[in-house]
């Protein structure tokens, strides 16, 4: 198996450095536009190979997507970071152009990839190289409910000092402030997360998570990577080793849960056709209308970019 992580920046690093390290696949290409920084950062991360214990072959390229091809799955980092001040959203008509370029070459070399995309504003990426790429709408899916639901996850387990791992968590809707966690579907080892907290620390929680990118831009003066990192790592495992896994991941609505034509996060079945299931839960009136809202406030910013005439 070959996996591609486009973007040789704190993410795609990040992303690279974990799937080599969980030594599932022959080989890592990454890619970036900045002269050597990938060839560096690649090789760098094979010199881990030896203390870290894995077999991986990493390999850079400045821009040679020649290298990328034949891929299984591609990662999608490029484009430029938030900096305190600026929502996702704001970086729209950098990162669209971006996103579009890096598709066409990645599709060029590798036609029957999996394409993650992990660039913001997430959703919106998500269509752009969905529309570039002109493949079927199980091999194009952004990343951001793992990561979403994983700081949410880490603050329960703090607010409830107990292990992350024993929290299981569903999150929904865009990758912005009007993401749609779901205390309904929040468990601590099955049992009912509304059993163990009560309704105003969980709240605080809940907000806390949806401001979660942008407390950290905040504190580093851009935005994260260890996590978002991690969280992509772990929807090409669960591809490449076709484990079935089940996680909020950005995919097309063709219908779901009342929606139609737009990208929003929901629970999916990640195996080695990509996207191989949504599972459409069932959520009470009040839940539905914070999807429709957040999907409507997704689907404004694909109005921007359809009028940005790129695609
Ligand atoms: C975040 C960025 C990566 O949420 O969107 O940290």
């Amino acid at each position: 198996m070959k996996v591609t992580v486009v973007g040789a920046g704190n993410v795609g690093a990040t992303c690279a450095q974990i799937v080599a390290e969980k030594n599932i696949v022959k080989e890592v290409v990454l890619l970036d536009i900045k002269e050597g920084l990938s060839e560096g950062k690649s090789l760098d991360l094979w010199q881990t190979a030896p203390i870290n214990y894995y077999d991986t072959r990493l390999v850079g390229a400045t821009n040679d997507y020649a290298k990328s091809a034949n891929s299984d799955v591609v990662v999608i980092t490029s484009g430029v970071p938030r900096k305190p001040g600026m929502s996702r959203d704001d970086l729209i008509s950098i990162n669209a152009g971006i996103v579009k370029s890096v598709t066409e070459n990645v599709i060029k070399h590798s036609p029957d990839a999996i394409i993650i995309v992990v660039s913001n504003p997430l959703d919106v990426m998500t269509y752009v190289a969905y529309a570039v790429a002109k493949t079927t709408k199980n091999k194009v899916m952004g990343m951001a409910g793992i990561l979403d639901t994983a700081r949410y996850r880490a603050f329960l387990a703090d607010a409830l000092d107990i292990s992350p791992r024993d929290i299981q968590a569903l999150l929904m809707g865009g990758h912005g402030d009007s993401m749609v966690p779901l205390p309904r579907y929040t468990t601590v080892a099955g049992i009912p997360v509304t059993e163990m907290l009560d309704k105003e620390t969980l709240d605080k929680i809940i907000d806390r998570t949806k401001k979660g990118g942008g407390e950290l831009v905040n504190l580093m003066g851009t935005s994260a990577w260890y996590a978002p990192g991690s969280a992509a790592a772990q929807m090409v495992e669960a591809i490449v080793m076709d484990q079935k896994r089940i996680f909020p991941c950005c995919v097309k609505m063709e219908g779901e849960f009342g929606l139609n034509d737009v990208f929003v996060g929901v629970p999916v079945k990640l195996g080695k056709n990509g996207v191989e299931k949504i599972i459409e839960v069932k959520l009470t009136d009040d839940e539905q209308a914070l999807l429709v809202q957040s999907a409507a406030s997704v689907k404004e910013i694909m109005d921007v970019v359809d009028g940005m005439n790129i695609l």
